[in-house]
């Protein structure tokens, strides 16, 4: 059936188009070919770790904010359904929740760095972000040399706990976000250090952002790793949702401006 020597090219062509289109080829194929599995069949199951506004919180008895916006994305391109899975952030960052079978994908603000990147395979970044630091209104602390023998609270397991302590403080953990902000209004700690995107929802009459410390952070999004078939395809959407202005309209929603460019 193969065409002369001349009609090869075309061939090849058509066969590498044809390829691409495994849908219509038995499922066996498409498995083979790299479509993502799951480990509830039809659903990607995502775990989080809110409260940490605008990323993932609760509203109206829902998981919401620019992660779950993201990931309902790569869920839609992949025509599954969305399940999100409310996990201590330890577990998330630490590649056991992908390794232990809980969740196909793990998006919660997480940093990209070296060492995790040892334990999951993440996806382009989506966000870039630095640390801050959340103190009572009126508050003297707005820098590191200040903080010196206080009382500081960081989330366990975070970038934030690990700049404190590369930072020589002695910090108080917390398992999330929420608990942080409780200690730091019934005064249990002087100031507590988290990313800064997510300290501006508490800025009231009685706390307020002392300062930032940039780090250059980048959040990603985890998979198991060797799971290329699904990081292949959270990357294709990501790469989509910038080309067609849905990333900006989600950062638009949760952030409140617009993406910075490049
Ligand atoms: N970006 C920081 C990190 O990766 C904090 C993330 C915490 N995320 C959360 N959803 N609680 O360590």
């Amino acid at each position: 059936m193969h065409a002369r020597n001349f009609a090869l090219p075309l061939v090849a062509v058509a066969a590498l188009a044809l390829a691409g289109c495994s849908s219509t080829a038995t499922d066996d194929d498409a498995a083979t070919d790299g479509a993502p599995t799951f480990i509830t069949e039809g659903t990607l199951t995502v775990c989080t770790n809110p409260p940490y506004e605008p990323f993932e919180f609760e509203m109206d008895g829902e998981v919401v904010g620019l992660d779950i916006s993201i990931v309902q994305e790569i869920a839609d391109d992949l025509g599954v359904e969305l399940a999100t899975i409310i996990t201590p952030f330890e577990g998330i960052q630490s590649g056991a929740d992908l390794d232990s079978g809980n969740c196909d994908l793990v998006a919660s603000g997480i940093t990209i760095t070296e060492e995790r990147e040892g334990k999951m395979d993440f996806s382009d970044p989506y966000f870039d972000a630095d640390q801050g630091l959340l103190v009572p209104a009126g508050s003297v602390l707005d820098s590191l040399e200040a903080l010196e023998g206080l009382k500081i609270g960081v989330q366990a397991a975070t970038t934030g706990e690990t700049w404190a302590t590369d930072n020589g403080l002695t910090p108080v953990q917390f398992e999330d976000l929420g608990l942080q902000i409780e200690a730091l209004k019934a005064g249990q700690v002087d100031a507590i250090i988290n990313d800064i995107a997510v300290l501006g929802p508490f800025v009231d009459d009685t706390l307020e952002v002392g300062t930032t410390f940039p780090t250059g952070e980048q959040y990603g999004f985890g998979v198991k790793t060797g799971n290329t078939a699904l990081l292949d395809a959270v990357n294709a959407t990501l790469a989509r949702i910038q080309a067609d202005g849905t990333y900006a309209d989600i950062y638009l929603e949760f952030i409140g401006t617009a993406p910075a460019e490049g």
